[in-house]
């Protein structure tokens, strides 16, 4: 814990409101965006928050520095509370773009597959869940955040006043996954991709403890067949119609 109150997790470049405006407004203007693995999300979330000038956090990102530590510590993947403990004190910060994991940038590394894999497995413990809530609530308090992950409309902020649900056929998931891995570097299997996708699908939709669903009030998207560009500016638009015109001023 840092002194004076200050937000251990978030480093100065990250944030575009102040977190007095927010408690103020009571509602902080957060837009939930879930959805399974290759959906979109994380280019739309990122599009989304640019566009309005909100700040964006990525929580699958938590879940995988979280998988990354655990594995180099030596933590069983099955082990929940021993997983829980480290969750607890992950020293796990958002610096802009950057995730900083003891100050070490782990941004790239928490993309390899194998993280992706161990980040589904790691998040299935209530423990870790029940630890990573906190962190994600806190990122969160001061608004004017587009919130990308699986379960911040249904159990980490359920109060969100816009939500999408983002889903896509499993092909067009893999595909889309594939093209990104490729186009940075990684090497993949096209069908190994769809097996992983589905895979992690099942795990993430039949886990006990928060498991991907679309909340009662969230909009659902289906991307399959929609250009990504078209599907950002529906929900800029539905964003803009519900969140106070305050909001987007420039501060
Ligand atoms: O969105 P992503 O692929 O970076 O997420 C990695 C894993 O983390 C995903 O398989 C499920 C888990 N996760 C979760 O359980 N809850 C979230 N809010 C975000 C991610």
């Amino acid at each position: 814990m840092t002194a004076e109150g200050a937000d251990p997790y978030l480093l100065p470049r990250m944030g575009g409101g102040s977190s007095e405006d927010a408690s103020r407004r009571g509602r902080a203007a957060v837009v939930a965006i879930d959805g399974p693995a290759g959906a979109g999300k994380s280019t739309v979330a990122r599009a989304l928050a640019e566009r309005l000038g909100f700040s964006l956090l990525d929580t699958g990102a938590i879940y995988r520095t979280l998988a990354l530590a655990a594995v180099r510590r030596g933590v069983a993947l099955a082990d929940g509370a021993a997983l829980a403990d480290l969750a607890q004190g992950l020293p796990i910060a958002f610096d802009g773009t950057r995730v900083l994991l003891a100050d070490e940038d782990v941004s790239v590394l928490i993309r390899a597959p194998e993280v992706s894999r161990d980040a589904s497995t790691v998040s299935a413990h209530g423990g870790v869940r029940a630890a990573l809530l906190d962190i994600q609530r806190r990122l969160a308090a001061r608004g004017r955040v587009v919130v990308e992950g699986r379960d911040i409309g249904t159990v980490v902020l359920p109060d969100a006043p816009v939500k999408f649900f983002l889903t896509a056929r499993p092909e067009v998931r893999a595909r889309r996954r594939f093209d990104e891995l490729v186009a940075r570097g990684v090497a993949v299997d096209l069908d190994r991709t769809l097996a992983e996708i589905i895979d992690r699908d099942r795990r993430d939709e039949e886990r006990a403890v928060a498991p991907l669903r679309r909340a009662d009030d969230a909009e659902l998207v289906d991307t399959s067949e929609l250009d990504l560009e078209q599907v950002i500016a529906h929900m800029e638009a539905a964003a803009r119609g519900v969140l106070d015109a305050s909001t987007f001023r420039p501060s």
